[in-house]
Parts: C-alpha cells; sequence; structure tokens
C-alpha cells in the first residue's frame, strides 16, 4: 500500500527525472534518459565514487556462430577514475567493479529489462535499504538510488539480481559479477597485482541448438538445483588462462546458482588459499583440493615461476558424494539422477560431484617475477562465543526439504513476516548454528542435500563444524577442503552436518536476509529475513 507521502514523493521524482528540478544540485540526474526514479539521492551524501549501472537485454557471442541473447549490466562512471568499472564487454558477466574501503559509492540503476529486478551487494556490510532486498525490486524503465560507504576491508565480493522468486532465473541469465574491495592493509602486502591479479567466475549453463541459454525449473530440477552441461569461466566456455612464469593472485567465485566444485590443480598441487569471502586469511593455508559453494570466494596464491613455457596445467573438479545431488536418497542410490539417459529425471549431462576440468592455464612467456608469498597476510581478532548475546541459547536455523519446498524452521519466505525469533537486537554478536539433519541422529529424508547458507549484512566466523555418524562416509569425500578461518558470507552446510557461527549485527536496523545460495531453493522459499532493530 503506498501512504499519500509516497504518492507525492513518487510524483516528485517524476518531475526530477525529466529534468524539471535538481539538475543543479544533482548532476548526475540529468543521465538518466527516460528512466524514473523510486528514490531521491540525498544531499548530504557526497560520492567519492558514482556510477550509474543499466540491465538491459543484449546479444552476445558465447559459443561460436549464433549468439546468445543474456540480460547483461552495463555501466559507467559518473565519478570517479575509469578503473573503477570494467564493463567486461563481449560477455554476460556484469561489470567488475572495484572501490576503496572507506570510499562513499552511489550507484544509479536503471532496469531496461523487460521484468522486475533489484541488485544485491553480496558479502557487503551496508544499510537495508541499500541491500537490494526483493521488496525494492523496480520495474521496467525504473531507476534506484543506491548511496553507502564502503566499510568492508579488502575482499571478493559479488553482486546479482535478488528478485522475488526470479533470483535463480535472472543470474542464470547473466544478472551477477563481482565487486573487489581494496585497502591499505592489503595494499602493504604487495600481492600480484594488475595483470597478475585475476578474477575468475565459475558457472555452468546449458544451451540449445540455437545458443541460446535453456533453463528449465521443472520440480525436479527445482529440488537439486538448476545443473548446466557446461562449465564457464568469466563467461566463455573452454576457458584458457594464459601467464608468465611469476606468482598470481586468482580470485575465484561461485557464480553458479547450484553446482558446488571440489577445486584441485591436475598435477598434485596443493592450493594455496590466502583469502576467503571476507578477504585475507591471517596466513595462507594449504589444501588438496578446496570446496566453493554458490555464492562462495577463494583467493588463491599460484606460482608459476619454476613452470617450463608451453607447458599447461588444469583446474578441476574432483568428484566426491553429493548427497541427493549425486543421485543418491532420491532415486534410493540407483545412481546419478544425470546418468538416467536423458529421460524426464535427467538434471544434467555433468552431475554434481562427478570430475570435469574447469579451466587450463598455459604458461607462455618467460618472466622475472621476485614476489613471495607472505608468511602473514592480514590480522584478524577472533570473534568470541562468550561476547555473544546469546551464548547461551544459539540460534538454529534447521535446514530442511520435503514435498515441493525448501524450508528454514519450516517456514517459507515471506516478504515483510518476521516472527519473534527472527528479530535481532541491532549491535549484538550472535551464535548461529545451521543444523541439516544433524540432530535428526541420521534419520535422513528423502532429500538429503548439502545447503551453502548465507546470511546478509556482516561478514561471521565459522566456530565449529559437527557431522553425525551416518554422514561421515560421504563427508569425508569434502571436508578437508572447507576453509574455516577468516571472515565468512557464506557456508556450506553438509547433510548430517552443523555449522555454528558467531556474526556480528552491528550498525544498521531493518531487514537483512538469510537464505540457501542455492538459488533454486532460494526461490522456492529457503529464504527469510532477520530484523534488526
Ligand atoms: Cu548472494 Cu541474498 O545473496
Ligand atoms: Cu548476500
Ligand atoms: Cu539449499
Amino acid at each position: 500500500m503506498k501512504t499519500p507521502t509516497d504518492l507525492q514523493r513518487r510524483k516528485l521524482l517524476k518531475y526530477a527525472a525529466i529534468g524539471i528540478a535538481g539538475a543543479a544540485t544533482y548532476p548526475s540526474w540529468a543521465q538518466t534518459g527516460g528512466f524514473v526514479r523510486v528514490n531521491a539521492p540525498s544531499a548530504d551524501f557526497l560520492p567519492d565514487v558514482e556510477l550509474e549501472l543499466t540491465m538491459n537485454t543484449a546479444d552476445v557471442a558465447v559459443l561460436q556462430g549464433k549468439k546468445t541473447r543474456v540480460w547483461k549490466v552495463t555501466g559507467k562512471v559518473i565519478k570517479g577514475s575509469a578503473n573503477v568499472l570494467d564493463n567486461n564487454e563481449g560477455t554476460y558477466l556484469a561489470p567488475t567493479l572495484r572501490f576503496k574501503k572507506g570510499q562513499k559509492v552511489r550507484i544509479i540503476l536503471n532496469n531496461n529489462l523487460p521484468a522486475q529486478s533489484i541488485l544485491h551487494w553480496h558479502g557487503l556490510h551496508v544499510p537495508a535499504n541499500m541491500d537490494g532486498n526483493p521488496m525494492y525490486a523496480i520495474d521496467h524503465g525504473q531507476t534506484y538510488i543506491y548511496e553507502f560507504e564502503i566499510l568492508n576491508r579488502a575482499g571478493t565480493y559479488f553482486y546479482h539480481a535478488h528478485t522475488h522468486g526470479a533470483t535463480a532465473r535472472q543470474v542464470y541469465s547473466g544478472l551477477a559479477g563481482l565487486l573487489i574491495v581494496s585497502d591499505e592493509q592489503e595494499q602493504a602486502l604487495n600481492l600480484p597485482s594488475g595483470a597478475f591479479d585475476v578474477q575468475l567466475a565459475i558457472q555452468d549453463r546449458s544451451f540449445d541448438d540455437q545458443n541460446q541459454l535453456s533453463y528449465s525449473a521443472h520440480m525436479m530440477q527445482r529440488m537439486q538445483g538448476f545443473l548446466g552441461e557446461q562449465i564457464l569461466v568469466n563467461g566463455r566456455p573452454d576457458f584458457v588462462l594464459p601467464v608468465a612464469t611469476r606468482a598470481y593472485r586468482l580470485r575465484l567465485l561461485n557464480a553458479s546458482n547450484s553446482r558446488i566444485y571440489k577445486l584441485a590443480w591436475d598435477d598434485g598441487t596443493p592450493l594455496t588459499v590466502i583469502g576467503v569471502d571476507g578477504g585475507l586469511l591471517e596466513k595462507p593455508e594449504q589444501h588438496a583440493y578446496v570446496m566453493l559453494a554458490p555464492g562462495e570466494r577463494l583467493e588463491v596464491w599460484m606460482d608459476f615461476s619454476d613452470r617450463a613455457v608451453g607447458s599447461e596445467l588444469n583446474l578441476r573438479s574432483l568428484s566426491f558424494a553429493a548427497g541427493s545431488h549425486g543421485g543418491m536418497g532420491m532415486m534410493g542410490g540407483r545412481g546419478r539422477m544425470g546418468m538416467m539417459g536423458g529421460g524426464m529425471m535427467s538434471v544434467s549431462t555433468l552431475p554434481s560431484g562427478s570430475d570435469y576440468p574447469i579451466l587450463k592455464v598455459r604458461v607462455d612467456k618467460k618472466e622475472q617475477g621476485s614476489d613471495t608469498l607472505p608468511k602473514v597476510l592480514t590480522p584478524i581478532t577472533a570473534l568470541s562465543s562468550k561476547n555473544a548475546a546469546n551464548a547461551a541459547n544459539p540460534r538454529t536455523i534447521t535446514l530442511s526439504m520435503r514435498h515441493m519446498s525448501a524450508l528454514l524452521n519450516g517456514r517459507s519466505y515471506k516478504m515483510n513476516d518476521i516472527q519473534p525469533d527472527e528479530i535481532i537486537p541491532v549491535n549484538s554478536l550472535q551464535l548461529i548454528e545451521f543444523d541439516n539433519g544433524f540432530s535428526g541422529g541420521g534419520m535422513h529424508g528423502m532429500m538429503d542435500m548439502p545447503h551453502p547458507m548465507h546470511l546478509h549484512g556482516e561478514q561471521f566466523q565459522i566456530v565449529k563444524r559437527e557431522v553425525n555418524t551416518p554422514a561421515g562416509e560421504q563427508y569425508a569425500s569434502v571436508s578437508d577442503g572447507f576453509i574455516s578461518n577468516g571472515w565468512k558470507d557464506t557456508v556450506l552446510v553438509m547433510p548430517g552436518e552443523k555449522v555454528t557461527i558467531l556474526k556480528p549485527f552491528n550498525d544498521f536496523k531493518g531487514l537483512f536476509m538469510y537464505h540457501c545460495h542455492n538459488l533454486e531453493h532460494e526461490d522456492m522459499g529457503m529464504m527469510r529475513d532477520y530484523l534488526i532493530n
């Protein structure tokens, strides 16, 4: 329901948008070309960086031959240096945005799509009305203005559509990109930069014989989550990364709808992890493989200096037991869904938990790099359960799937439906546990699935992971790939597992979402809001 003031405000905004008022105060108003603003820039917010992003349909060359119709975000810098934004032209990937901690940012988002949409800044600590909650979705022809300060530490963040019931389809169509934050602490480490600081957004897509994206949302697919037949990196199939014989900083983002990766170098070189969702770790960690669930990011240090020019190396996803995702449970253990022979039950020809290549690295030139991996990265203050407002009484979020729904504490998403246990006092530290059948003591349902759980707002720390005995064997195929240190905003919770986290809810009141980042699950209702007040 619109209040009279709301209507007045909208009218005022309409005039403003066509240039009758405000042009002198806000130079950017002139740039909005026909879009109607649903909110106004604030006069006392002085941005260091101002961007205009427009969501539109576009045809891009993804495969050989016919172009693919996608939903593309294209941006321009209104204020700030040109390298704040890289449009990733020729791909469906949204622009890569680069901000510095402490910057005040204004983003003018225009919707020129044939649908409602809104963008969310995944991992950023911003006010509730700047966070891209689905309630702020704008129609075709409308503009939403975001204004916030970059409070996060340096790290690899993510932004994407967050439209009610349509997040999966919209992200799949292209509405997702990287948002990189730097700060002085990070700069002082002199990590590989420029061409040696590489972003790698991993996604899976299926195409029809006309090279068009195919997305089927039948029930089976929604319960499992969409699994594409082809891996794309930065919007490109068969991705090859040419490198020189020196060290690189690789920023990996899983921007897939539901696919979980178990990443490893194919020559057995361990992965050296230097950062996770919320930025650098305190010190590098080596893992034979790393798990990367939808919404998660990882920063990896890789030194190619002792490799021969002309040599190649592959990053693969290794096989693992993926719960129902891999075909167990639901089919009574009769094998993977994708192996059913293309019938109605077939979810993907590239089943979750199978073994397949992600990208190829080709060493193509000699270079004298002198970078050495720092032994210490950035200090992290460990949160303590003792300081939690609910130390003796953790908030439990029970994850479940049954019949046609995916639920949190037995509830499904509804806009503005805050229950008493979803109210959190502002400026408090909260102990939260995600229970994915752990307390069931091994009484598993038909759908035992991993759920990458994500909370909006501030980053959290993982306190502990516990798993029950029946899940142990499956769990052993993934558990060495979890990084439990550092700041996180998304954590993979395996079947039979309970993950306990500590999360601060500082500074901002209002609605902040928590949900499964398997985007089909999210759209099926595996999402709720917390009210911080
Ligand atoms: Cu990346 Cu609520 O989302
Ligand atoms: Cu988010
Ligand atoms: Cu889920």
